[in-house]
């Protein structure tokens, strides 16, 4: 068990708060502050308890170059006004201006460093960068879970310098995410949509070993129609996954898998393009799938409302133009309806819960993109792993 921030005393200490704020901009404007305030009770609490906050966090992949468009200023702006008390924004990362400001907090004030990834050692997790930005604070807590698959400086190397501890984001994900993998409640459904098997073969095979049935959606369907010997039309295969996909269907995703019984086809991605509804099997050879049928979401639906558990990763269709996210938006509903503990991961799939109105029936909506998926894959994080664990009591 990993130690928390219940398990420090940050009166009158320099905390170095790492969140995940790598929120959706849009011309300097934040478009979705999720991120932001899932962070919130860890620094409330870290406020309240006396702390003095020095939070961290990247936007976007600025590759080590500072980036003005990539400024953290919006989001320090927006943490103060979620906060309710004024966030300094220190214009830059390490150094002594840096230093200066950071000793001149006081407890319960809140600063936030410059996008951290202006830093070139910050990717890298350089040792000197690692030891200068230890050197601003007394402790250390990670709450960015979004980042946590990325050993960088600020998210792994300073926990091996500063006592490190989990804020309560980060329990709290791995709490809802454990229980999907050691104890779920019976039958366990998984959902996967999105684009390529590529990216989610590790998480089918991990949980493949757990699930009572998984259902794939999204064009990832496509891979398993072409293994199947059915026509697939102009969708996106991914030819070199074929085999793996035939594999999975006769071997431990026999009995398991399920797939699309009806499917929203079109000659081209385009909004308003002429969309027709076929059955899965009969594919026509000049059309791509770019949504399930309704058929197919009533089917996931009703699976939904049995569940003891449901996971959720991925849309089930090209969700970005409204007339192909019906199929996401018809699961999503019916899932709002199931009593299942449940669990959905990515921030369109969180965007498909709030228009549908059932974000508050969700038992968790992970703030994790890739970090939730290799966490689904059964790997070990590396901002995790370098957390301290929890004194025996
Ligand atoms: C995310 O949005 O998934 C995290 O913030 C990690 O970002 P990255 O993929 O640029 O490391």
């Amino acid at each position: 068990m990993k130690a928390t921030i219940d398990d420090i005393d940050p009166r009158g200490r320099r905390v170095l708060v790492r969140v995940d704020f790598n929120v959706p901009m849009r011309e300097g404007r934040i478009v979705d502050d999720r991120r932001i305030r899932a962070a919130l009770p860890t620094l409330a609490a870290l406020r309240d308890r006396g702390g003095r906050l020095i939070v961290v966090t990247h936007l976007g992949r600025p590759r080590g170059k500072v980036t003005p468009e990539l400024s953290t200023a919006p989001l320090a702006a927006r943490l103060a006004e979620l906060l309710g008390t004024p966030v300094r924004h220190i214009p830059g990362v390490v150094g002594a201006d840096v230093e200066r400001e950071v000793s001149a907090l006081r407890d319960g004030e809140v600063a936030m460093l410059e996008n951290v990834r202006f830093e070139p050692g910050e990717e890298r997790n350089d040792p000197a960068l690692v030891e200068r930005l230890a050197g601003l604070a007394d402790l250390y807590v990670n709450d960015a879970f979004g980042t946590a698959h990325r050993a960088h400086a600020s998210t792994e190397g300073i926990a091996h310098h500063v006592v490190a501890v989990g804020g309560y984001l980060m329990a709290r994900e791995l709490e809802a995410l454990n229980g999907v993998l050691e104890a779920p409640r019976r039958p366990l459904l998984a959902i996967l949509g999105g684009a390529k098997i590529s990216t989610k073969i590790g998480v089918v095979e991990n949980l493949l070993k757990r699930v009572d049935s998984l259902w794939i959606g999204g064009a990832m369907a496509c891979t398993f129609f072409r293994a199947m010997g059915r026509e697939t039309g102009t969708s996106l295969v991914e030819e070199e996954w074929v085999e793996t996909a035939r594999t999975l269907l006769e071997g431990t995703g026999s009995g398991k898998i399920r797939l699309p019984v009806d499917s929203v086809v079109v000659p081209e991605i385009a909004a308003g393009a002429p969309a027709r509804l076929v059955a899965s099997d009969a594919l026509p050879a000049d059309r791509m799938v770019v949504d399930i049928g309704p058929e197919t979401a009533r089917l996931i639906g009703a699976d939904c409302e049995r569940a003891g558990t449901v996971v959720w990763n991925g849309p089930l269709g090209v969700y970005e133009i409204e007339d192909f996210a019906r199929g996401t938006r018809q699961v999503a509903e019916a899932l709002g309806r199931s009593s299942a503990t449940s669990v959905v991961g990515g921030g369109d799939l969180a965007a498909a819960l709030e228009q549908a109105g059932v974000a508050d029936r969700i038992s968790h909506i992970s703030t994790g993109g890739g970090a939730t998926l290799e966490y689904l894959e059964g790997r070990d994080l590396p901002g995790i792993a370098a957390l301290g664990d929890r004194p025996t009591p």
